[in-house]
């Protein structure tokens, strides 16, 4: 087994990430909703941690990511950078509060950064919120992209399958990616597309190329904290490696515990006042 240990202490920013790029070295990247989980991320020596829109999925065990609000989002991020030291702080913007007009979008992420201590904001889609994108970022707050599959509009897409496999989406994607990194965007998150696409679009943009299921030729990768972990199931995607069976660990801590009041093994005399 591989351990880490980031040679570098100092807070994580947008501005590293870019030197990240420039030297080649992979920004690592993963979710987290919570105090537990974004310290552990955190302690890992991960470099960017998304406070992501799936606790839709995997927090509240809803089947899409709309029902996020604003409000969820906001405490979701505050509680990871209660427990964050080192990591940029990414914050997503749920569905509904970005897409309608600018003048909300912006006054939406003010709250995020205002009420959660987020460092940033990550918003989906390219063309369709280029106004809403300027607008955030002359108010000063980084912006992410993301870019391909983006589940807040699956009830569009119909499925999670791979996008911009037909040249029209992929030139399309394309265009988005040069956008995001003209406006300003500090990174942009490209979810399952065609490793070659994506790996053109790390090519061409200056800012650093994140992938989820987009392949190994791009400046980082980021997964989901849990399913990486092994504590979902019946969520198997290819691009999904796992590096723990945390569900099999903590099935068995809890069996065991009930097992042992059951029986009257817990507490013991030392376990008591
Ligand atoms: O919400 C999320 O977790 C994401 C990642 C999958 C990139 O957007």
């Amino acid at each position: 087994m591989s351990t880490y240990t980031a040679e570098d202490q100092r807070k994580v920013t947008t501005r590293r990430l870019a030197e990240m790029k420039q030297r080649g070295e992979k920004i690592a990247c993963l979710t987290a909703y919570d105090f537990t989980m974004a310290r552990l991320v955190d302690e890992a020596g991960v470099d960017f941690i998304l406070v992501g829109d799936s606790a839709s999925n995997v927090m509240a065990g809803n089947t899409t990511t709309l029902p996020m609000t604003l409000d969820q989002m906001i405490y979701h991020a505050r509680c990871v950078v209660n427990g964050v030291k080192r990591a940029l702080v990414v914050c997503d913007m749920p569905f509904g509060t970005y897409q309608g007009n600018s003048k909300e979008a912006l006054a939406n992420a003010i709250r995020i950064m205002k009420e959660s201590g987020a460092e940033a904001v990550k918003l989906e889609g390219g063309a369709e919120i280029r106004e809403s994108v300027e607008r955030i970022l002359s108010a000063g707050i980084p912006v992410c992209g993301h870019l391909g599959l983006t589940p807040q509009s699956i009830n569009k897409f119909g499925s999670y399958t791979v996008r911009a496999r037909e040249q029209a989406e992929a030139e399309k994607l394309l265009n988005d990616a040069r956008m995001l990194d003209e406006l300003g965007c500090f990174a942009l998150v490209l979810e399952k597309i065609p490793a070659d696409l994506a790996a053109q679009v790390a090519r061409e943009v200056s800012i650093p190329v994140i992938g989820i299921g987009a392949g190994g030729a791009v400046d980082g990768q980021i997964l989901v904290a849990q399913d990486m972990l092994g504590m979902s199931k019946g969520f198997s995607p290819r691009f999904l490696r796992r590096y723990a069976d945390l569900s099999t660990v903590i099935n068995d801590a809890l069996s065991h515990y009930v097992s042992d009041v059951k029986i009257s093994d817990f507490p013991n005399e030392k376990e008591q006042y």
